[in-house]
């Protein structure tokens, strides 16, 4: 009943999640279903119980019970209890889902019941910290001050034809260039002129790392002219059929 099928083990299990955020009632900073609903998937069974100890409107709790999970949520503010009734409980549809609002948590002993639990999960893996978050932002980060949307980079290195360093120490692959070796060293100077004394932004497609770990980027100057696509216009570079993104048959017919 838990099983999850391998193209949504992949989903869950990717690096970067995309979908809609919740609209906001009520000023508790709700996340949407989606979130609790994919680590409730990836990290219980069915029949499990999820706590979660800052509850505001209960949507963990709504994951749980459409995942059939059990939970337990603690929710400081009394005033957010209307919030979990109305979003979890006078949306019930299974006459068998059964719901326990208590508010004498004081006097429970979680000490006790935590150890009383049938087992902990501990994480054998380590994390694998894929970008320092010091050297890139995914998303854009909205600069008031100027209207940009762009994280303005300079280019400290080009490292082959598709592999820049940025001047905070990220290395990015350009996505959909793959190197030409006979006009390796002609692409290498070619993106250092374009890129000497101009600042760059990233955007980034669904794909984004490589099979080597490798960060793969369209890459833009500040002017907008987009890089991917100009070393390949030149014919310096061609253009990558080993996977999907968005550019893929534009990049092969330059
Ligand atoms: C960001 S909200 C969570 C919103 C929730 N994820 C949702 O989708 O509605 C964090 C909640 O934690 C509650 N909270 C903060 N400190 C707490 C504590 N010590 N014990 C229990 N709840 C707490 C806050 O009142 C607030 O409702």
């Amino acid at each position: 009943m838990s099983e999850i099928s391998k193209e949504e083990w992949n989903k869950l299990f990717a690096s970067h999640w995309n979908f809609a955020g919740a609209r906001q009632d009520g000023h508790i900073a709700m996340f949407p279903e989606e979130l609790p609903a994919r680590l409730i998937k990836m990290f219980s069974f069915v029949g499990e119980t999820v706590f979660d100890p800052f509850m505001g409107s209960g949507t963990t709790a709504l994951a749980a019970r459409n995942l059939n999970r059990n939970s337990i949520g603690y929710e400081i503010n009394k005033d957010f209890r209307q919030y979990y009734e109305q979003k979890v409980i006078s949306n019930s549809i299974f006459s068998h889902n059964t719901y326990n609002i208590r508010e004498d948590a004081d006097s429970y002993n979680i000490n006790g019941l935590i150890d009383n639990l049938p087992y902990f999960f501990r994480d054998p893996l380590k994390m694998n910290n894929k970008v320092d978050v010091k050297t890139l932002q995914f998303g854009s980060k909205i600069d008031r001050s100027s209207g940009k949307r762009e994280e303005l980079y300079s280019v400290k290195h080009v490292l082959s034809p598709n592999l820049l360093e940025l001047s905070s120490g990220l290395i990015v692959k350009l996505l959909g260039v793959e190197p030409n070796p006979a006009k390796a060293e002609q692409a290498t100077i070619y993106l250092q002129n374009k890129t000497k004394g101009h600042k760059v932004y990233m955007r980034f497609d669904e794909v984004k790392y490589d099979s080597q770990n490798q960060l793969l980027c369209y890459l833009y100057l500040e002017n907008r002219t987009f890089l991917n696509a100009h070393i390949l216009k030149e014919k310096l570079a061609i253009a990558d059929t080993s996977i999907p993104y968005k550019y893929r048959n534009k990049f092969i017919n330059y």
